[in-house]
């Protein structure tokens, strides 16, 4: 569903997000499961953000006939996690497209500044020509998000997306500022951040709730 504010935004509400979101959110859910989410939702949302790739034909010998087929054409995509969370939401897309790429950007943000601090940028060569998914499931301040875009331009990519679990009104307003060519897919749209920068109602710390730091 495109948003009536935000040009820049496509909140994903399929039912099963929905419902995987909700026991995502309570503060109940074991870590354990809490990783199972983030990996399902996160392979579910790929499922819709990827619905528009170019196809090419190809020549199939099915045991029977040759026929016309077709198959995601050009480069593979490139998906980036932002450390540490956006590792969470990894495997879930790499199930559903085997044959991506995985960047890696090294960010995490300040307690008391909440400005991005970074400290790890690795992406394949030839960024020029791929199309690139970062993943963070937390858009907050939009800060981290804005920064690894920022990233990743300034090292020649030219296409980028950005997927997230759940994201505040002022990290897509950020975003839309920033990088007005740069999409962004959630899977909730919350009410706001509060004034140490948490979205609420949001699901708490990603990164904690992943790996069980505090
Ligand atoms: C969280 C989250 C985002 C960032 C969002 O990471 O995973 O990267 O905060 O906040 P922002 O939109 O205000 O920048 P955090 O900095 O806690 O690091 P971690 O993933 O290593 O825990
Ligand atoms: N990072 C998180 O993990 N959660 C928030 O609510 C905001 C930033």
């Amino acid at each position: 569903m495109s948003h009536d504010t935000f040009p820049n935004l496509t909140v994903i509400d399929h039912p099963l997000i929905q419902h995987k979101l909700a026991v995502l959110r309570d503060r109940e859910t074991s870590k354990k499961k809490f990783k199972e989410l983030v990996d399902e939702i996160a392979m579910l949302m790929a499922y819709e953000v990827t619905k528009d790739l170019p196809l090419a034909p190809v020549q199939v010998e099915t045991p029977l006939e040759t026929m016309t087929a077709y198959e995601v054409a050009g480069k593979k995509l490139t998906v980036v996690p932002i450390l540490r969370a956006g590792l969470g939401m990894v495997d879930g897309v790499v199930r559903l497209m085997p044959g991506v790429r995985v960047g890696h950007i090294g960010l995490y943000r300040d307690h008391d500044t909440l400005q991005p601090v970074d400290y790890y940028f690795k992406i394949p060569a030839g960024a020029e020509n791929r199309d690139f998914l970062v993943l963070d499931p937390m858009l907050a301040t939009g800060g981290s998000a804005a920064a690894a875009v920022a990233s990743l331009k300034r090292n020649g990519a030219k296409r980028v997306r950005m997927l997230c679990l759940v994201a505040a009104p002022e990290g897509v307003r950020r975003m839309l500022d920033d990088h007005p060519d740069v999409h962004v897919y959630t899977a909730a749209l919350d009410r706001e951040l509060n004034d140490v920068g948490y979205i609420l109602p949001g699901l708490g710390d990603a990164g904690d709730r992943l790996f069980g730091t505090k």
